[in-house]
């Protein structure tokens, strides 16, 4: 086809020295996809022309320029941005290597700079001031409400004096614990424009979850709302504010103010309970306050925001996010990554309080001056055709979302996308998870026509932006692949020792040097940051991921190869399972497992041995799994109780989830070698009690 001898050709001119880049040599050499063409989805000539980057000869430019010069590369993108003061001599200072001391990771230091008036100032003075900088759909159709730049500006103001007023400081913590309503956004940028550090909670957390990350911060203010519906269900979010702040305040950390908003549509403020001497009304309070706000000046390298994550151990990890880079980071990666354009209406259906709602619903459009959808309510309500209702209503054309929503709106009928136009899309995106390739296949055929490329973007919340992920015009797309590296990204896939491995392979997937976005640290914890990320292959970020790369040169991701489960794209660790497990008075000891889930991706598989005499009931079940739901939150309850009286282990006493996971997907004849086994009769033990 025409199409795809353009990118055969345009290959075969690539700028010498490409080939330098090991993982695009096969790439460079075009050869490679050619005789793949069954394969390749390749970009149709109208979008390649018009994209920002329209071949992969325009990446491998731009890509080689970023990794020969990251200073250059990045303090051109960087100058496009404003500065009170611009950065001192040297663009960036890293030291990513254990060995060599501590891990550290500067970017545009002494840049003196507010990601908040470059969100919003900029634009207005810009000329944006009257576009559509935030669409709301509320969670019953019907339902909506829409902020300019002008009008968002004076909201996150007005917000910005009051947190000012009541003492808040630059450096101080704000506990965000809010639903998809506009005072999510407007309360991080809020935050942003005084200098202090946010740190947005998702509402699908428990109150014990919620308080864990009070008591690691110390907000002076926690902002919430009264209530949310979600689909049919109405959730009373400031019930588990008021159980998290009591239960924070018996760890010795009390919180002066709960500034909370009426969420009306959801519940009405009478029937709210009430605490006079710390609750305040978000409307008696905030549209008091002047509608201009002097921005506080900061540090490129002075804390953004902190977001909780989930590891294989213990207690979540408080990622910290600076700046300047993570300002250039997420604007750079939105750009290219989603092909954007100023006449685009974007909509991410993340929520704000994981990461990808931080970095591309907040901060990655409203910094290129995107108008963006934000949404309340849940995709299948009041029915699985909900999201391309929302798409035709706005217009959207750039569609950001999760495999998990893909694969659960695959199962119902198709009738559900046909009947509504979808003319207007023109860019999809997904993140979270691997993209199988049958839902990649429905969401480029069915939902996109057969005419969007799909970015799958693989990123993490460590690395604050996109680290592999397509250009939607250059890159020839393999369904289920992340293809290539970001510019300034140097992926490496190394072997179990370290050891970088090149071509066609597989193995743990790495970062070698430092780039904008990355985190800094591990809140209060710099040690374990280094431990996590840095000391398991010496030289390199570790991203805890499994990849491999075909001959092509594209990534495939292949899944965590550390203890995290990934739920519905939601990080969680099997360690917080099992501690809230075995926290049941009745539950001795619990072994979580990820298992392959239809919808989900991942399912949790949870193994639980009783305390001495107690028996296992369908009662004890559901009390084991409520435990988990008070405990972390309903996301993360297992999908799976499996009684077992006594666990595979070790003669050391190490448990060996090897053999749990493959009894939780029934792959009894894979069970490899259990003669290691302190007690080999566990297993058939197991075995026997799997559908109890
Ligand atoms: C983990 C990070 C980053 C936003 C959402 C999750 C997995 C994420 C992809 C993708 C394959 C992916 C990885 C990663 N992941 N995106 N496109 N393809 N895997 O953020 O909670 O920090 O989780 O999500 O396993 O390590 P997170």
């Amino acid at each position: 086809t025409t199409n795809h001898l353009r990118h055969v050709e345009s290959m075969a001119t690539m700028p010498s020295g490409a080939g330098n880049i090991p993982h695009l040599n096969a790439i460079v050499l075009g050869e490679a996809l050619a005789s793949e063409e069954n394969d390749l989805i390749f970009p149709s000539d109208d979008f390649s022309r018009q994209a920002h980057v329209p071949s992969p000869r325009k990446y491998l430019e731009m890509y080689k320029r970023s990794i020969e010069d990251p200073a250059g590369f990045w303090s051109d993108i960087a100058s496009s941005f404003y500065w009170k003061q611009k950065w001192g001599q040297q663009v960036y200072l890293e030291n990513l290597d254990v060995r060599k001391g501590n891990i550290r990771i500067e970017w545009f230091k002494g840049g003196i700079t507010n990601i908040c008036y470059n969100c919003l100032d900029s634009n207005v003075e810009a000329g944006l001031g009257d576009k559509i900088a935030l669409y709301w759909e509320g969670n019953e159709p019907g339902v909506d409400a829409t902020l300019t730049y002008i009008q968002l500006l004076h909201n996150v103001c007005q917000l910005a004096n009051y947190l000012k007023d009541i003492g808040v400081k630059k450096g101080d913590a704000v506990v965000v614990y809010l639903p998809m309503l506009m005072e999510l956004p407007i309360t991080m940028l809020a935050c942003a424009r005084i200098g202090a550090v946010h740190s947005v909670v998702f509402a699908g957390f428990s109150a014990e979850s919620l308080a864990q990350r009070i008591v690691d911060c110390k907000p002076k203010v926690v902002i919430t709302c009264n209530a949310v519906k979600r689909g049919s269900k109405v959730i009373h979010l400031k019930d588990i504010v008021d159980a998290a702040l009591f239960e924070s305040s018996q760890s010795g950390v009390s919180v002066d103010v709960c500034l909370t908003y009426e969420n009306q549509s959801a519940m009405k403020k009478e029937s709210t309970k009430w605490q006079e001497e710390r609750d305040v009304w978000w409307q008696d309070v905030i549209p008091k306050y002047p509608t201009t706000c002097a921005v506080e000046w900061v540090d490129a390298e002075d804390p953004l925001f902190l977001l909780y994550t989930s590891g294989s151990t213990g207690k979540p990890k408080g990622v910290v996010h600076t700046t300047g880079g993570y300002m250039v980071y997420t604007a750079t990666t939105f750009k290219y990554a989603f092909d954007y354009k100023p006449s685009d209406i974007y909509w991410c259906t993340a929520d704000c309080g994981w990461i990808t709602g931080h970095s591309y619903v907040t901060y990655g459009p409203l910094l290129n001056g995107a108008s963006a959808v934000i949404f309340e309510g849940a995709p299948n309500y009041p029915n699985p055709g909900r999201c391309w209702d929302i798409v035709d209503k706005y217009q959207v054309t750039i569609f950001y979302t999760a495999p998990t929503l893909v694969r659960s709106l695959m199962r119902d009928s198709d009738e559900y996308v046909t009947r509504y136009s979808r003319k207007s899309l023109r860019v999809l995106g997904s993140v979270g998870e691997p993209i199988n390739p049958s839902a990649w296949r429905w969401f480029f055929n069915l939902v996109g026509d057969s005419k969007c490329p799909i970015s799958d973007t693989w990123w993490q919340t460590e690395t604050g932006g996109f680290m592999i992920t397509p250009l939607p015009g250059a890159w020839p797309q393999k369904p289920g692949s992340a293809t290539f590296p970001f510019f300034g990204v140097q992926a490496v896939i190394v072997d179990e020792k370290g050891v970088e491995i090149e071509g066609e392979c597989s193995g743990y997937l790495c970062v070698k040097s430092s780039w904008p976005g990355a985190f800094r640290t591990l809140y209060g914890d710099h040690e374990r940051y280094e431990t996590t990320y840095f000391k398991p292959f010496p030289g390199y970020y570790f991203s805890g991921d499994g990849c491999s790369r075909d001959k092509d040169g594209y990534h495939w991701l292949t899944g965590r190869v550390d203890d995290v489960i990934n739920v519905s794209g939601h990080r969680i660790g099997t360690a917080e399972v099992e501690s809230a497990l075995v926290s049941h008075p009745q539950c001795a000891e619990a072994a979580v497992v990820g298992v392959e889930h239809e919808v989900k991706g991942q399912g949790i598989y949870a193994f639980v041995t009783l305390v001495e005499g107690v028996p296992y009931s369908e009662e004890l079940r559901k009390s084991l799994i409520l435990n988990v739901r008070k405990q972390i939150g309903a996301f993360a309850a297992p999908d799976k109780v499996h009684w077992a009286p006594g666990l595979p282990k070790t003669r050391s006493g190490k448990i060996m989830r090897r053999i749990l996971r493959k009894i939780a997907s029934r792959q009894l004849d894979e069970l490899g070698d259990t003669s290691t086994l302190a007690d080999p009769n566990v297993v058939e033990q197991l075995i026997a009690l799997a559908d109890v």
